[in-house]
C-alpha cells in the first residue's frame, strides 16, 4: 500500500494557456504532455519538476466537478495524487479502514493509467488520486 512517490499535485485554474505561460515565466518550467480527459470533463497540462510533477487542470464546463469546485472555491490546490504500487490493494486497504472512497473501482486517468479518487472527508479536507502508473 505504501505510496512510492507523489505522482502530481494538482492546480485548478480557469484558464490554461494563459497558467502555463504564467507558471513557465514564474518557474522556468513547460508542460511534458497535454491531453484531454473527458470522462473526467478536464483539460490537463502535465509539468515535470524533480520525480514529480505539477498538473494544472481546467474544467471543460461549468457543469464538472473542477468546474464546481473553481465557482466556489476559485483556483487552487485541487488533489494530490500518490503512486501506488498496486491500486486494488490500496483501495481494499482504504475501505476496510473506513474510508469513503469517490471511485469505488478504479477508472482510466490522464496517460492511460488506473486511478481512483479518495473522498476528501477521508483525511484531512484533502482530495487525494491513487495513480497505478502504467509500467
Ligand atoms: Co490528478
Amino acid at each position: 500500500m505504501l505510496p512510492y512517490n507523489i505522482d502530481h499535485v494538482a492546480i485548478a485554474v480557469t484558464d490554461l494557456d494563459s497558467a502555463i505561460a504564467e507558471f513557465s515565466a514564474q518557474y522556468g518550467a513547460e508542460p511534458i504532455s497535454r491531453e484531454i480527459v473527458a470522462e473526467q470533463g478536464v483539460e490537463e497540462a502535465m509539468i515535470a519538476v524533480g520525480g514529480s510533477h505539477i498538473q494544472l487542470l481546467r474544467p471543460l464546463e461549468a457543469d464538472s466537478p473542477v468546474g464546481r469546485f473553481l465557482a466556489t472555491r476559485g483556483e487552487g490546490l485541487h488533489h494530490l495524487a500518490l503512486a501506488v504500487p498496486d491500486l486494488d490493494i490500496a483501495l481494499a486497504h482504504l475501505r476496510e479502514g473506513g474510508a469513503r472512497l469517490v471511485d469505488e473501482t478504479p477508472r482510466i486517468g490522464g496517460g492511460g493509467n488506473r486511478i481512483a479518487f479518495v473522498h476528501p472527508s477521508a483525511f484531512a479536507g484533502t482530495l487525494i488520486e491513487l495513480v497505478e502508473v502504467k509500467p
